[in-house]
């Protein structure tokens, strides 16, 4: 076979010559129901056998402990997925690769991305069974050929109890975004929507999207802004280009090039949103000057460090009624939370800014992200990472509807 030069089309190559045979072509998007693990706060949607499988934006692969279905397709080291599975390796990760001849099987390195661990996998065929959609509806059910990492079950812990591995939805060849794209005949283009309790939804491919009551809502998709998604090292996370951060559209004075040092990462598997000590500090005297409520503070809860009595915060719609909180970005738009998602109850008579500082992490150290996005300040918000254009939609959810509303009753 003759290996096309550029990226995109050796990836769709690749894939498709895993797949040996195509399944009726159907172009409907792939829908997925999310949930929020109440214990670990990771989100989980259930793939292969409807074992739940937490999803990591920063992941470049499938992996679950092993099943039998999985056992006997075994993938050859000189298979183009191999590169794939290659691609990435967790810095974490140090266990030496092995020398690949003509009998050599696939060996992968999936990771746990909460404890760090790697382990060494077998890289398999397997099918995963979703339900595809219109946007507003499951329509049927699909079996979706897809490549996982088969790996031992001492990758586990600190997963959600039940969980059987990890779905990553990075920009990566074996990421789940990429292969459903790939099998299906859909877009390389996913929506994110997360809900803080209950069910939220995940639709690969591009699709609208309907939340109930569908007459007062009509296609979120249609009131997305949209900002760059940028690569950076070699890693596959998801990065924005911000360059500034606004309480009440007031820039907050930061250090010259402190969110251009490290970046602006989007991820999944840390609860709250993490600033940097030289991003942090600012912001959060910004929103305590802004707000003005020395009248309310209360001591700190930690992690959390700005503190109030919620009795004496005004409620709206849309939560505390407190400073807004933006990422300015470069592109012109603004991603702009509300007090809904930078507040958080810690208990019944206290409301914390649910921003944290890094942890380990000096002032303007390159290794490190300035900000990290966590799923908290992600809830609520309509997220469509679009891998084709190298784009981020976002939007908030309307307050009177919710990531929880998608209907989940099949069309007749
Ligand atoms: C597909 O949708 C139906 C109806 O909502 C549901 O009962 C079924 O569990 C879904 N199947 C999968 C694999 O999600
Ligand atoms: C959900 O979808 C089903 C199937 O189309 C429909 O019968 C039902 O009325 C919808 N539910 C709501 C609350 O609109």
């Amino acid at each position: 076979m003759e290996i096309p030069r550029r990226r995109k089309p050796l990836l769709l190559s690749a894939i498709s010559l895993l797949l040996l045979a195509w399944p009726a072509s159907c172009a409907d998007p792939v829908l997925l129901p999310v949930s929020k693990d109440t214990v670990t706060s990771l989100y989980t949607i259930p793939v292969r056998d409807g074992a739940n499988h937490v999803i990591d934006l920063a992941g470049p692969l499938l992996w679950s402990t092993c099943a039998a279905d999985h056992l006997p397709a075994k993938i050859s080291c000189q298979d183009p997925a191999c590169k794939f599975a290659n691609a990435y390796r967790a810095p974490s990760c140090s266990i030496a690769a092995q020398p690949c001849t003509s009998k050599t099987q696939c060996t992968a390195y999936p990771y746990n991305p909460v404890t760090g661990r790697c382990a060494a996998a077998s890289l398999v065929h397997t099918r995963l069974v979703a339900n595809t959609t219109d946007g507003r509806n499951p329509l049927s059910q699909v079996s979706v050929r897809a490549v996982a990492a088969c790996a031992p079950k001492k990758l586990l812990p600190r997963l959600p109890a039940g969980a059987a591995g990890v779905a990553g939805l990075a920009d990566a060849g074996l990421a789940l975004p990429a292969q459903v794209a790939a099998s299906q005949r859909v877009a390389n283009r996913f929506l994110l929507c997360l809900q803080r309790r209950g069910e939220g939804v995940a639709v690969f491919g591009g699709a609208p999207l309907f939340l109930l009551p569908e007459s007062a809502v009509g296609d979120l998709t249609a009131t997305l802004a949209f900002t760059a998604l940028r690569r950076r090292r070699d890693n596959p996370l998801y990065y924005i280009p911000v360059n500034g951060v606004a309480v009440n559209q007031a820039r907050v004075p930061l250090p010259a090039s402190a969110l251009a040092t490290g970046g602006v990462v989007l991820c999944t598997r840390v609860l709250y949103t993490a600033l940097r000590q030289d991003v942090y500090r600012p912001v959060v005297q910004a929103f305590d000057r802004a707000l003005a409520r020395n009248d309310a503070n209360v001591p700190a809860v930690a992690p959390f460090e700005l503190c109030y009595r919620s009795s004496m915060l005004g409620n709206t719609r849309l939560g505390y009624a407190v400073p807004d909180i933006a990422l300015v970005l470069e592109d012109g738009n603004s991603w702009t939370f509300v007090g809904s998602s930078t507040m958080v109850d810690v208990n019944g008579q206290t409301a914390c800014l649910a921003l944290v500082e890094m942890k380990g992490v000096k002032a303007g150290d390159p290794a490190a992200a300035a900000v990290v996005v966590g799923g908290f300040q992600m809830e609520n918000h309509l997220l469509q990472f679009d891998l084709e254009k190298q784009q981020l939609g976002f939007a908030k959810v309307p307050f009177f509807t919710a990531c929880s509303n998608f209907n989940f009753t099949k069309t007749q």
